[in-house]
């Protein structure tokens, strides 16, 4: 299914030119517009459109009809005209009403940012959950786009100018299609989520910790990820390569076995009805038992991105006082000039918890893993047991969940000091009481 609603004429198809125009409004100055124009031909490359222009606009009071003044709108459609563009890529999110009026100034189609996020949410789903997310979040954008579309009002204008006339009828009639499609999909949600719950109470009780990989997209935890774990995750300057997690097991010091969870990056400006899809993806990360919050720390807007992923994690209550203990990752460190390198390193020094890393490179991935490892043993104390040589079960317990710091044999009986958290600890006397 496409996000584009019907009344554009086809689909915006792979290869694509567009042109991107962002409007500068009060209420987001805060970012580079540099960085905000390439964040949005980013997106656009991501399904396969090939972005001929970027242009920015200063909008002091956005036009209801349009958007952008009527200035604006001229430049947008000669330069559209020039750069040989079939459409146009609003980055922002703009009314049905508006992207029809600037398809009709323009004479191409229009797209704008919501549109553009669905459609590569869309492509990237892989999990049961994500895909029915996704479906229920394009079905939402496109009821609001039947209801006050310009065709909507041109049928009207054209004859049938009543409320119930046949062009009404037709739209009532979609509308209810999309809401039983919505119901029912809203259904299969709880089903899966349900099943979803199951799956991690039985994980819970695997004794590994979880450790999540999150961050602003494109700040490199596929990479980052791949490279921990040797595995083969899509790795792409592609804008949501990521969107369902991906666990896999890795080795630490003294941890033995952990998973690492990589998720869905973070985008500002998240189209209202993808929060939810977004935010299922996100569920792994509050009950991880550590968080690597991986920054790019070359982007122009890193302090904006690190708040935008900051200020989610602590709504979804994976931050915050007594949530799990975090590690900021300043990926990209490879990227910085000479100056740069410096500034961000005494910034790092004078931080808690923060490793400069490359993950494409490999620098300061080992302290990474140091730290991480070192977070998640963290409480542990040493404890001294005794058990008899005998025991194989309990010794290669110990072995797997603690860190086993000094060991001596004799004939009959093995003494081990143990690195082990609370937990851990209780958990291996209980099983100690139930097998005596
Ligand atoms: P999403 O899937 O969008 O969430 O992105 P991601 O955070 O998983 O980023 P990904 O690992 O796909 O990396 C994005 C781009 O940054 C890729 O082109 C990587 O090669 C590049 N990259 C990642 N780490 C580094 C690094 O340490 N240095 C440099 N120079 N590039 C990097």
């Amino acid at each position: 299914m496409s996000a584009f609603n019907r009344e554009n004429d086809g689909e915006v198809s792979r290869g694509a030119r567009a042109i991107v125009a962002l409007p500068e409004l009060a209420a987001n100055g805060r970012r580079d517009t540099e960085a905000r124009l390439d964040e949005a031909a980013g997106l656009a490359e991501a399904i396969g459109i090939v972005v001929a222009e970027k242009m920015p606009f200063k909008v002091r009071a956005p036009k209801a009809a349009t958007l952008f003044g009527s200035g604006q709108v001229e430049t947008i459609a000669s330069a559209a005209e020039e750069a040989e563009a079939e459409l146009i890529i609003v980055d922002a999110p703009i009314t049905p009403i508006q992207q029809r009026n600037l398809e009709t100034a323009t004479k191409r189609k229009v797209i704008d940012r919501t549109g553009l996020i669905l459609e590569i949410f869309g492509e990237r789903a892989a999990t049961a959950e994500g895909r029915l997310q996704v479906e229920l979040a394009h079905l939402d954008y496109q009821s609001g786009r039947l209801v006050r579309s310009w065709t909507h009002l041109e049928r009207q204008r054209g004859g049938f100018g009543f409320l119930g006339g046949p062009g009404e009828t037709q739209i009532e009639a979609d509308r209810r299609l999309i809401r039983d499609r919505m119901a029912k999909l809203r259904k299969e949600l709880d089903q899966v989520a349900r099943t979803r719950t199951l799956h991690r109470a039985r994980r819970q009780r695997a004794p590994w910790p979880v450790i999540a990989l999150v961050g602003y997209t494109n700040a490199g935890k596929s990479t980052l990820f791949n490279r921990l774990t040797n595995a083969d995750v899509m790795a792409e300057n592609l804008l949501f390569a990521t969107l369902d997690p991906t666990m896999r097991e890795i080795a630490m010091p003294g941890i033995e076995k952990a998973i690492l969870s990589d998720t869905v990056g973070f985008i500002s400006e998240l189209p209202t009805q993808l929060v939810a899809a977004f935010r299922a993806t996100l569920e792994e990360v509050i009950s991880a038992d550590l968080i690597i919050h991986v920054r790019d720390i070359s982007h122009p807007d890193t302090d904006a991105q690190r708040e935008d992923v900051e200020q989610v994690l602590t709504e979804i209550g994976a931050m915050g006082e007594g949530r799990a203990p975090l590690i900021e990752a300043w990926n990209k460190i490879d990227l910085l000039g000479e100056e740069e390198a410096d500034r961000i390193h005494a910034e790092a020094e004078r931080r808690e918890n923060v490793v400069r890393i490359s993950a494409l490179g490999g620098e300061g991935v080992d302290d990474l893993i140091a730290a991480a490892a070192e977070r998640l043993s963290e409480g542990n104390k040493v404890r001294k047991v005794t058990l008899s040589a005998a025991d194989g079960e309990a010794i290669a317990w110990l072995h797997a969940n603690g860190e086993v710091v000094d060991r001596r044999d004799d004939e009959l009986e093995t003494e081990f000091e143990v690195r082990i958290s609370d937990a851990d600890w209780a958990r291996f006397q209980n099983r100690q009481r139930r097998s005596a």
